[in-house]
């Protein structure tokens, strides 16, 4: 299996207002065929005052009507599943939009029968938002504040209330009901909170609270009752565990209180800073190896890995990983570094053509609620270049830009003014140019999922990593049976000399995949004077991936 991403707002647009829609998605959903993936994940689709777009919900049983409608929505369900897609939906339910009904009489007083379903309290404690200054927004209606861990107008709910999870059954059973196949479970980590929410660690900026409601005291028990359910329908249930650790992950994952059947993970998104962008440092091949190979082999046997390098919460990974100078080179290589891994692969819209981060030059125009945060939280005695610069690096705005389609204005992505701003590099970035080109990064991606799809030792087999320490090359080996598969990536950007595992130097590998047209790649490399081949060289972000027969 492998899911596409569908950021809807920025995907496609379908009936001319600039804003990426379910028409858009029906008209595109052979392309999402094309890349060889099995399903699709919608970010949220609902009603939603967009503060913190679509993650805000103020209906969980509609569909926003700048996206469409109901009628629509099971027009496209029939469509994928035509396609042999299968798609899930995204369940946020730590916390609503302040302007679902359900907040509205919750904060009308104490005695009405929606007044348990959020967190009240007369006196905060003192835990940050991850999103928007204190967790705690004063409401004068109803004279008391309310728990907000992201922005104020997400107020979180009362997991502890059996209301509150009978409803979030109901929303499990009316989408299930229309026939989706999963959901996307948003930090769901994070929905029952310790008793008497203590004050947390007074010097961690953001997460001071996270030690009291991150994997909190019940969440197995409200899991398992979230599971029953989805077991009636057998769907699946991926979870996102912000900062999740293998251990915590692993109790989700495995054992008779399964309640999840993937999760992803946040670390191998650090290696360039610290999750919120409170620290930021240059990319640090180690530190990701170190996250990826420790997930692989924690899991390995016992659990399956989601595995994914970019979403509508993490820039644009050639921008961070990578190389925009070598733009086509590191995307193809960002590609193979982790589409051979042992897990499911998620590719993120937009990634599969190498787009890259925006630069917006002034703060105003950025528009997601956490962008505006961190720039006025963190680094303040920095200069305002310094600043931005920061900006450009690790905003969410980043991902968010119109799919580049084609080299039309707005970048084919409609023909109303986007919403947003589309990247620049459109005119060279995008579906149509690089559906001609069979070295492009598009074309990459499908080779990959191609190869992956038809090899046992890809899809089940074990996973080894060679040289952690080298700074330069992520090597790393699937093996089952008789075959073996090793993917070499060179994250340097000159050419470097490799080294091949003792037990690989005399063995006769196949070259199956490679990022370099055959071509350039022999010219580059009597242009550098260095001997391409087992013992070689491998030329700038190239990335190779043999195949072996172990005969003994
Ligand atoms: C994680 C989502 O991916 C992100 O976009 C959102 O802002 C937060 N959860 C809060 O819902």
């Amino acid at each position: 299996m492998a899911f596409y991403q569908i950021w809807i707002r920025s995907f496609k647009d379908g009936n001319g207002d600039g804003i990426g829609d379910l028409y858009g998605v029906y008209e595109k959903l052979e392309y999402i065929r094309s890349l060889g993936v099995d399903g699709i994940w919608f970010s949220p689709i609902y009603p939603s005052p967009n503060a913190d777009f679509g993650y805000d919900i103020s209906d969980y049983r509609d569909i926003h009507p700048d996206y469409g409608d109901l009628a629509q929505f099971r027009k496209v369900l029939a469509r994928a599943h035509e396609l042999g897609l299968k798609v899930i939906m995204d369940l946020v339910v730590n916390h609503t939009s302040d302007e679902h009904p359900w907040f509205q009489e919750s904060r009308k007083g104490r005695d009405n029968p929606y007044s348990d379903y959020y967190i009240w309290r007369d006196t905060p404690n003192n835990w940050d938002s991850l999103f928007e200054g204190k967790a705690w927004e004063y409401d004068e209606t109803r004279g008391q504040y309310y728990l907000h861990l992201f922005a104020k107008k997400q107020p979180d709910l009362n997991m502890d209330n059996p209301k509150v999870r009978e409803e979030v059954k109901g929303i499990l059973r009316f989408w299930l009901d229309m026939g989706v196949d999963g959901f996307r479970e948003d930090v769901i980590n994070f929905i029952s909170k310790k008793e008497g929410l203590p004050d947390g660690l007074p010097f961690l900026p953001a997460i001071n609270g996270m030690p009291y409601y991150k994997d909190g005291p019940h969440i197995h028990e409200y899991m398992a009752e979230f599971r029953k359910v989805c077991k009636e329908y057998d769907c699946f249930q991926l979870g996102e565990g912000p900062l999740t650790t293998v251990q915590s992950a692993l109790k989700y994952l495995t054992g008779p209180e399964r309640s999840l059947d993937m999760m992803f993970s946040f670390d191998h998104m650090m290696a360039d800073c610290f999750y919120t962008e409170y620290i930021h440092r240059p990319f640090s091949l180690p530190k990701l190896k170190k996250a990826f190979t420790k997930w692989q082999n924690a899991l390995n046997g016992k659990a399956w890995n989601a595995l994914y390098l970019e979403n509508h919460d993490h820039p644009r990974v050639i921008s961070r990983y990578g190389s925009e100078r070598f733009w086509r080179e590191s995307g193809t290589m960002l590609a193979a570094s982790y589409l051979f891994q042992q897990g499911t692969p998620f590719i993120y819209q937009g990634q599969e053509i190498g787009m890259t981060n925006i630069r917006l030059k002034s703060i105003e125009q950025y528009v997601d609620v956490s962008t505006h945060t961190n720039f006025h939280r963190y680094h303040l005695k920095d200069s305002l270049e310094k600043r931005m610069e920061r900006i450009h690096h690790s905003s969410r705005d980043s991902s968010r830009t119109p799919m580049q389609w084609d080299h039309t204005e707005h970048a084919g992505f409609s023909e109303a003014e986007p919403w947003f701003y589309v990247n620049p590099n459109y005119e060279r970035v995008n579906v149509e140019e690089e559906e001609k080109d069979p070295w492009s990064i598009l074309n990459f991606y499908r080779s990959c999922l191609a190869l992956r799809k038809k090899s046992k030792t890809l899809l089940w087999g074990s996973y080894r990593e060679f040289f952690p320490g080298d700074r330069q090359i992520y090597m790393y080996e699937r093996a089952y049976g008789k075959t073996r598969y090793l993917i070499v990536c060179s994250f340097a950007d000159k050419p470097v000399r490799v080294r091949m595992p003792k037990e690989y130097v005399d063995r006769k590998g196949k070259l199956v995949l490679c990022n370099y047209p055959r071509g350039e790649r022999e010219e580059l490399y009597r242009a550098i004077k260095r001997p391409d081949g087992e013992q070689g060289w491998f030329l700038p972000y190239e990335a190779r991936v043999y195949r072996v027969s172990v005969t003994t």
